[in-house]
């Protein structure tokens, strides 16, 4: 499935738009909603697949999941195998979930397909672990590539037992054990999975990150009324200490803030497509999501934070960006943790910045939806760019003038087709963002040669660039 888009005049973008609601949170809301004594109420702007496999495999778990959604979400739903859901005529989304305690999750009749979606399949383990029951695991191609063994390890020794480290795999939960553990990397995935098997264990269970990293799940648990702790620790490390959940959840009312990850095209395309001005509404602000703001910042971008506010118990606000040149910057550890999903359209800030730019600390990447490091290098070359792949990083030497650079030395429209470049089919949903972000302003307009693949995060990304390319 293709999608295109085209600038009748130069590349400029101009307006205001809403992005998708934020996933990560959305997928919490949906499975701690099932956690909770009554009924939840969620809405938000956008569901895309990843969020669409959770409210599935909830519901094979037993759980009524019911609500409204707009025409286009209703439809991507169907597309997804899931009916029930009501049509409306309004753009938001209202979500119900019928909560009756964890306890009240059964046995699936069949396996648990997470699609593209590592968040559903590493957090919903997490949850197993502490079932009566076995089920079985899976997921696209891209998700049975990716390492597992980062939840099954700790899983295991808190009790639970996996028939593999990578997809397709058996969860046969049961009694847990608290257990004190040190996980070597800084992953929400990791410390959510061990934190919802915390709540179904014997005693405490205490998880210590090297830095600290998302924190929605403690956010969202901790107005339900779990029992969580957290905690600086030595040398900006972050322990989060989890007592045994013994009584109900209280149910969810929320407005899902809108996607700072899906924000960030706009914030690096506002910046770098000349004479743009670009508003995005509503857009959540969790100082463990932001990394790119301060990036983009510290390469001079002119931005500015509109509107903030607190809801939920996550920071909302307006987002406004203007073009603005950009200089080459080091990108550290310290930044990557905060800007996991970014670095890919970071990196392509970089390539249109003065200067070279340094990215490390990122070999994280490697095992994302695809190799990211390699598909940008990949991207970036394409269109002119010199990049040096590290293993854990990239060098970019940018140019403000690789617009025009690459105008001069494009190849000829009617050259004879050359074979689709490695980053068109990775099927990974924020390259393909990242490639039309790129060809837009090069090339005065893109094919989305995957639209389905954008789907998984962001179903309307083209037409926030119809709306702002008008
Ligand atoms: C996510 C955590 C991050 C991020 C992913 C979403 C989450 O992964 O890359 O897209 O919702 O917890 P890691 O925890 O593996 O860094």
């Amino acid at each position: 499935m293709k999608q295109a888009f085209s600038f009748s005049g130069p590349p400029r973008l101009n307006g205001e738009i809403f992005v998708p609601g934020d996933k990560s949170i959305t997928h919490r809301a949906v499975m701690f909603g099932a956690f909770a004594g009554g009924t939840s109420c969620i809405e938000t702007s956008c569901l895309g697949r990843d969020n669409l496999a959770t409210i599935r495999i909830m519901r094979q778990l037993g759980v009524q999941i019911g609500g409204e959604l707009s025409a286009s979400m209703h439809a991507l739903a169907c597309e997804e195998g899931l009916a029930g859901f009501k049509k409306t005529t309004e753009s938001l989304c209202r979500l119900l979930i019928h909560g009756a305690g964890v306890d009240s999750l059964g046995k699936p009749d069949g396996v648990l397909d997470c699609g593209n979606s590592g968040t559903t399949a590493r957090l919903i383990a997490g949850v197993l672990a502490g079932r009566s029951f076995s089920a079985e695991l899976t997921g696209d191609d891209s998700l049975r590539r990716r390492p597992f063994l980062r939840i099954t390890e700790p899983l295991s020794l808190m009790g639970a037992s996996f028939s593999g480290d990578r997809l397709p795999f058996a969860v046969s939960g049961g009694e847990l054990r608290g257990i004190e553990y040190r996980s070597v990397r800084a992953s929400a995935q990791v410390k959510s999975a061990v934190i919802l098997a915390g709540l179904q264990a014997a005693g405490q269970t205490v998880l210590i990150e090297p830095r600290k990293s998302r924190d929605h799940t403690e956010l969202m648990l901790q107005a339900m009324g779990a029992a969580l702790v957290v905690e600086d620790a030595p040398e900006g490390s972050s322990r989060v200490t989890v007592s045994p959940c013994d009584h109900v959840l209280a149910p969810l009312e929320a407005k899902i803030p809108g996607d700072f990850s899906a924000a960030a095209f706009f914030l690096v395309a506002g910046s770098i497509y000349p004479g743009s001005r670009v508003l995005i509404r509503d857009v959540g602000f969790n100082p463990t999501r932001t990394g790119l703001f301060a990036v983009l910042q510290r390469m001079g971008a002119a931005m500015k934070v509109h509107n903030q506010r607190v809801s939920g118990g996550e920071v909302v606000v307006d987002l406004e960006v203007q073009s603005a040149p950009l200089r080459g910057v080091d990108i550290s550890a310290d930044d990557v943790v905060l800007a996991i999903d970014e670095i890919p359209i970071l990196a392509v800030a970089c390539a249109f910045a003065d200067g070279v730019s340094h990215i490390s600390g990122a070999e994280e990447l490697r095992v994302k939806e695809s190799d990211r490091l390699a598909m940008i290098a990949a991207l970036l070359r394409d269109f002119g760019v010199v990049v040096e792949e590290l293993s854990d990083g990239l060098i970019i030497n940018g140019s403000a003038g690789l617009r025009q650079r690459f105008a001069q030395h494009a190849p000829a429209q009617d050259a004879p087709a050359q074979s689709e470049p490695s980053w068109r089919l990775s099927g990974d949903h924020r390259i393909a963002m990242c490639g039309a972000v790129v060809e837009g302003l090069c090339r005065k307009g893109f094919v989305l040669e995957d639209a389905k693949a954008v789907e998984t995060s962001f179903p309307e990304f083209v037409k926030c660039f119809e709306t702002l390319g008008a």
